[in-house]
């Protein structure tokens, strides 16, 4: 791989590129990294590359004529893509060293002074940030990329798997990681980890990496597929988050009610009850609830196979923990549950409508936070029944939530407390 670095100042880059394995596979010549200078393409007896801004302000900027003779320079040395440093660029991740890694040639384009005449940057393939800050110079981020690339190189890492396992390499961050001493100011290294059985330490890896990605990187975790050990490892492990319990007012159909199961064990939920809808029976609604975990079909977005259609066991475990509770009222009245309605906040009445972020911190009085979603909670002036702790704003501001289910109107809500958290 060829990597080809537009700056002002080749040589920043000396003393990290002639280091540590970088520099070994440098020195190797698995990885070659050259440099072009936008002052050689200057024509003033001052060499400038910058001048002030149009419009007035502090600070220079880059002047576009040398910037582009340079980044086309850089560009011929082999073709390569051109990647603009800069902190209005796309978040820097694993998944773009992947794909720039597979390039057999690279230009990176380091700005200074307060950046780029705006008319360099359609000169460039991709923009890349290394975050939500202001770096003096782009050498610091270009000597990041070349660091993140040089290392997915065959030669570079001595033993190929441990890039394998990195953070990130499949979506997660990694697993925690022990070396001796076994016991270090009192605490163990676990187990599993001394038993030499290498299938039960593959799967404790896998299992910590997914619950530490969820304690730390939510947002990670929701991008990428589980297996069903995953999802195990969620479900069996209490989420970091407040705990959160859902009341719903629901029909005597199993389907629903396994739908209803795999919701809160999507969403990792202390507990699931169900209240009979107007018109249900509490029999019928416990005979179906019999039936649900029979009924817990995964729907695959994409099935490849028919034995995707067999019921998921996530969802199984789940159906089979929900529970029936007479009413609203019944289950209000249980300590163990704080009942939680939406509606808009009625102005005769001083009830709290509380912020969806509300429920993420849990209760003082030990309570579980519970959301309530069915007829019968909120009055249709809007004025919440006497035994609710609270209420949340309507779904959509301004409009009806006739449209939803019960069931439907759970997920928005379940997803407004938990999915950011
Ligand atoms: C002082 S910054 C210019 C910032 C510019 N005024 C702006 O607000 O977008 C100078 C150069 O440092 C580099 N740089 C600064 N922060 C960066 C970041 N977060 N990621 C990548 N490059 C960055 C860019 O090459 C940028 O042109």
């Amino acid at each position: 791989m060829r990597i080809d670095v537009v700056t002002l100042f080749p040589e920043f880059f000396e003393g990290p590129l002639a280091t540590g394995l970088v520099g070994k596979a440098l020195a190797r010549g698995e990885a070659e990294v050259g440099f072009v200078n936008p002052r050689d393409f200057t024509h003033d007896v001052h060499r400038s590359v910058d001048d002030t801004p149009y419009g007035g302000g502090a600070g220079m900027v880059m002047k576009p004529e040398p910037m582009a003779q340079a980044i086309e320079a850089a560009r011929a040395r082999g073709g390569g893509p051109v990647l603009l440093m800069s902190p209005q660029g796309r978040h820097l991740t694993q998944a773009d060293l992947g794909r720039w890694a597979r390039h057999p040639h690279l230009v990176m384009v380091a700005g200074r002074y307060e950046g780029f005449d705006e008319r360099i940057r359609g000169l460039v393939d991709e923009e890349v940030s290394l975050g939500d800050f202001v770096l003096t110079g782009g050498e610091y981020a270009a000597l990041t990329l070349i660091d993140g690339l040089v290392r997915l190189l065959p030669g570079t890492l001595g033993n190929q798997a441990s890039s394998e396992g990195d953070s990130f390499s499949d979506g997660l961050l990694e697993h925690p990681q022990y070396t001796r001493p076994p016991v270090f100011r009192g605490q163990d290294v676990p187990a599993v980890l001394q038993s030499g059985d290498h299938a039960r330490i593959h799967a404790w890896r896998r299992a910590q990496a997914v619950l530490r990605t969820r304690a730390r990187r939510p947002d990670l975790l929701a991008r990428i597929p589980l297996a069903p050990a995953d999802r195990e490892a969620l479900w069996s492990e209490p989420s970091p988050a407040a705990p959160l319990a859902l009341a719903v007012a629901m029909p005597a159909d199993p389907e629903a009610l396994a739908d209803l199961a795999g919701l809160a064990a999507s969403y990792a939920l202390t507990r699931a009850f169900v209240v009979p809808a107007p018109g249900v029976a509490e029999a019928d609604l416990s005979a179906a609830l019999a039936e649900a975990p029979e009924r817990a079909w995964p729907v695959p977005l994409w099935p490849r196979k028919r034995r995707n259609y067999e019921p998921a066991p996530i969802r199984v475990a789940a159906a089979e923990r929900l529970t029936v509770a007479s009413s609203f009222e019944a289950l209000a009245a249980d300590p163990g549950w704080a009942l939680v309605g939406i509606g808009r906040r009625p102005a005769a009445l001083d009830a709290e409508v509380l912020p969806p972020e509300a429920l993420r911190a849990p209760r003082p009085d030990g309570r579980v936070w519970t959301l309530a979603v069915g007829p019968g909670l909120v009055d249709p002036k809007g004025n919440p029944s006497a035994f609710l702790a609270g209420i949340l704003p309507s779904v959509r501001a301004g409009t009806r939530e006739a449209g939803l289910t019960p069931m439907l109107l759970a997920a928005v809500l379940v997803d407004r407390v938990r999915g950011e958290a």
